[in-house]
């Protein structure tokens, strides 16, 4: 097997990969980083983000409101710590890129211009027109072309950690195109592989992310934490998931029932009136208006398309000008998939998977249990997103961790790092070769990748969805491990060295079942209603027994077992989360005491 040498392997060529690697780079030339890729970068599913990317900007906005909207939002199961690290850094970060050529949308007056984004109760999301991902991501990519250090391997797939002792020695990955494994001996790696939504049926996430550099980790021994927390985004096209940003009621969309009723008011999330009502309705939190959909569907009030029930998002008030100016892409999109001009008719919408609020543990550095392994993005948990992530969190995310998991990656380099067992390492690698060359060897297998695939899909969406409770998650959890069990007997068709997807999508498919167990038992383990996570059986939050995070263990021959990591609480005491008029009376109450006790401190 081929050997590569490298100082840092970067596992993920995304917003976070791409981050990391300038980050190591700009800091110390020296270091060689492999940046290593199962997709050309520009691939990577960054680029499909649209709305755009939060951090404080203007006079009116502050870094405790911020805070106040992470935390809340995140139903208090994020870590304030690293809430507190991620707000301040955001700003920075976001100006950076624009340095690097970022284009972000302006006002007239030539300033950064910041959208209203749900769950936020200020306007802080910056955007460049609904294009968001794709600029970053070029920004990205683009500026790391000009350091000689990151050395690109795109189409290669991650398979296995080396790791010797708890300490990481490296990474294997196959090279697609010729389907050789390389072992890439590595002080550090950094995995930065995005999230998992393909587990699911109906997602707006692109077709790589299949949880591949989750479950590498997970079977290397890190836990996988708070993994029942998956988000629905409430705007994605029937049919196809595609997403139609919230950057639509950023801009003043709306959400109507089949009476064209604006049916968010019947949610907590009101009222309709005064206009503009900018703090909540539409732009309330995504698992709030999710769930919303939910009620609607079971109240008979959805709109019936050949893709089944939907609800609808209007935009027609907003007229074209501003819609070519700040939407145009949702134009095509309505367009191309539903033959919809938003300009003239309301879109038909649904609630779609959209992201994994959970994923490798790590701590407020990005560092995993295994000495030298990072993790950063959506594959990640550092933990800012708790229950709920707010949406345009995740793009700076990856800015603020990307670039401290390329720091701290250097710091423990430099500090030294145990010597390798080169044999084992070797020995290691041959392993992880023979166990893919088994699944591509196979002749007597029964079973085969896309129908394990579909019924995993099929029960993640069936028992693991908005709702659940404990008999959808036991029927959930045991489906699945028969679906792990009738794995090992799948045999692919095509036997070819060169650019066998069939062999990816095995791969990829072992990946998804592992990731898939982790999210049902993390979820019947969690007897309570939090966030995303919403029990039928137990619908109340139960601060008591459950204000801490979930950790998946993996065990290769049963189920995961499961426990818990108490949360980070720095300032922000569990409160009711309440939006709307309700929210706005509860922030003007905390101003108000806030501004009582200041004399009283000052006196003091
Ligand atoms: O709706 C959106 O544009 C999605 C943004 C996000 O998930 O952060």
């Amino acid at each position: 097997m081929e050997i590569i040498n490298t100082d840092i392997a970067i596992v993920g060529a995304g917003g976070a990969g791409l981050r990391a690697a300038i980050a190591v780079a700009q800091a110390d030339p020296s270091l060689n980083v492999a940046l290593i890729s199962k997709v050309y970068p520009m691939r990577s599913h960054t680029c499909a983000a649209e709305g755009g990317a939060a951090g404080v900007a203007g006079a009116n906005d502050s870094m405790e409101y911020h805070f106040n909207d992470t935390v809340s939002g995140a139903d208090w199961l994020a870590d304030q710590d690293a809430v507190e690290f991620f707000i301040e850094e955001a700003p920075k970060e976001l100006t950076l890129i624009e340095h690097w050529g970022c284009p972000w949308s302006r006002t007239k007056d030539g300033k950064v211009a910041v959208r209203p984004f749900g769950g936020m109760k200020m306007e802080r999301t910056w955007y460049a027109a609904d294009k968001s991902g794709f600029h970053i991501l070029h920004t990205l990519f683009q500026t790391s072309l000009q350091f000689p250090s990151i050395r690109r391997y795109d189409e290669f797939f991650s398979t296995d950690l080396i790791v010797q002792d708890g300490v990481c020695q490296g990474v294997t990955a196959m090279e697609i195109r010729t389907g050789e494994m390389k072992l890439f001996k590595a002080k550090s790696v950094i995995i930065c592989t995005g999230g998992a939504g393909r587990i699911y049926p109906f997602t707006t996430n692109g077709a790589i992310k299949t949880g591949d550099g989750m479950a590498m980790a997970y079977k290397a021994g890190i836990p996988l934490k708070d993994m029942e927390f998956v988000q629905y985004h409430p705007t994605g096209l029937p049919g196809t998931g595609i997403l139609l940003t919230e950057g639509c009621r950023g801009e003043g969309g709306y959400m109507i029932n089949k009476d064209g009723y604006r049916y968010l008011q019947d949610y907590g999330l009101g009222p309709a009136k005064p206009e503009p009502v900018k703090k909540a309705m539409e732009l309330g939190p995504r698992d709030r208006l999710s769930q919303a959909f939910w009620h609607e569907m079971q109240k008979g009030r959805v709109v019936e398309t050949r893709y089944g029930e939907a609800v609808l998002l209007d935009m027609r008030h907003l007229g074209e000008k501003l819609i070519n100016e700040r939407l145009p892409f949702v134009r095509d999109l309505a367009k191309s998939y539903m033959g919809v001009d938003v300009v003239d008719e309301p879109c038909p919408v649904r609630p779609v998977v959209h992201y994994m609020m959970g994923g490798i543990h790590t701590d407020i550095n990005t560092a995993t249990s295994i000495k030298g392994v990072y993790a950063v993005g959506e594959c990640a948990c550092v933990t800012i997103n708790g229950a709920n992530r707010l949406g345009s969190n995740s793009l700076t995310e990856l800015l603020v961790f990307g670039k401290k998991a390329g720091h701290e990656a250097i710091g423990y380099i430099q500090g030294g790092t145990a010597p390798r067992d080169e044999a084992d390492a070797e020995k290691q690698g041959e392993a992880a070769e023979a166990r893919v060359k088994g699944i591509l060897n196979r002749t007597d297998g029964k079973e085969s990748v896309s129908v394990i695939r579909r019924e995993l899909n099929d029960i993640m969406e069936y028992g693991c969805g908005i709702y659940r409770d404990a008999n959808l998650l036991t029927e959930a959890c045991n489906k699945i491990a028969e679906l792990r069990d009738r794995f090992k007997d799948v045999q692919i068709k095509d036997k070819s060295a060169v650019f066998n997807t069939a062999l990816t999508q095995a791969l990829e498919l072992e990946a998804m079942i592992e990731v898939s167990q982790s999210v049902a038992q993390s979820g019947l383990a969690r007897t309570e209603s939090r966030g995303a996570h919403q029990r039928l059986d137990y619908p109340a939050r139960d601060d008591a027994k459950f204000l801490c995070h979930s950790m998946a263990h993996y065990n290769p021959n049963a189920e995961p077992r499961i426990d818990y990591l108490d949360v980070v609480i720095t300032k922000s005491q569990p409160q009711e989360r309440l939006y709307g008029a309700a929210g706005e009376a509860m922030a003007k109450k905390a101003e108000q005491e806030k501004q009582e006790k200041q004399p009283v401190a000052a006196a003091e």
